[in-house]
């Protein structure tokens, strides 16, 4: 497992901050990148995989449990931001409240964010949740690539099959990237993490 990319050790990373109300919220400075998607899709999992670090990003056995953006410092350069998960069945009105104040105002005028890693499992494919967050993305013009999570659980014939149902979807800005990723197995982790620097970097 390689701890350092592209000048980045990824010995020196910390939680720098977790924000629970949209005035804790980090919108200058170091350049941010994005995790979204469903919750349980393997966010936290994604973060610690690129991070070479097995439990710094809470894995949550209670999915959708914490509404909190969490801002991952690696080397004093960028921040992973590890955003709350949507499409929680059993969420109550009040925590949906919560989530939405909280997402959109972290993509309103955020100058620092440059990249959304737009999260899908390879199994499920996108939701209607992720529909609406991929419209989002699109009306808002904000930069993302397409990571399928989890491709560990499925054989090689399946996973092509799944893969390109995902990048054949209308509903993408054309060009997107797809990664296809284990967290379990770091399958994709150089592939992304060029993907990353080279976005930071411009
Ligand atoms: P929320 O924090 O609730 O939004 O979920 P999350 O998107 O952060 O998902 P998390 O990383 O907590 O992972 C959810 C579950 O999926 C956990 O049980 C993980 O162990 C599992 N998981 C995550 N990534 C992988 C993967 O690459 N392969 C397999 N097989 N399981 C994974
Ligand atoms: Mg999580």
């Amino acid at each position: 497992m390689r701890m350092n990319v592209g000048g980045l050790n990824l010995h020196n990373v910390e939680l720098r901050r977790s924000a629970g109300a949209p005035q804790q919220l980090v919108k200058s400075g170091l350049p941010q990148v994005a995790f979204a998607g469903r919750s349980n899709v393997g966010k936290s999992s994604l973060i610690n995989s690129l991070l070479g670090r097995k439990k710094l990003a809470r894995v949550s056995s209670e999915p959708g449990k914490t509404i909190t953006v969490n801002y991952y410092e690696v080397d004093g350069k960028i921040y992973l931001v590890d955003l709350p998960g949507y499409g929680f069945a059993n969420r109550g009105k009040e925590e949906t409240k919560k989530w939405s104040a909280l997402t959109q105002n972290y993509f309103e005028e955020n100058d620092a964010l440059k990249l959304v890693l737009q999260l899908v499992d390879i199994k499920v494919g996108f939701t209607e949740d992720d529909r609406m967050m991929l419209e989002y993305l699109n009306y808002y013009k904000v930069p993302y690539v397409v990571v399928a999570t989890k491709c560990d659980r499925l054989n090689k014939t399946q996973l092509t099959e799944s893969a390109r149902r995902i990048a054949e979807d209308p509903l993408l800005r054309p060009g997107t990237g797809i990664i296809l990723y284990s967290s379990v197995k770091s399958i994709g982790r150089d592939e992304l993490w060029g993907m990353i620097l080279k976005t930071i970097k411009g």
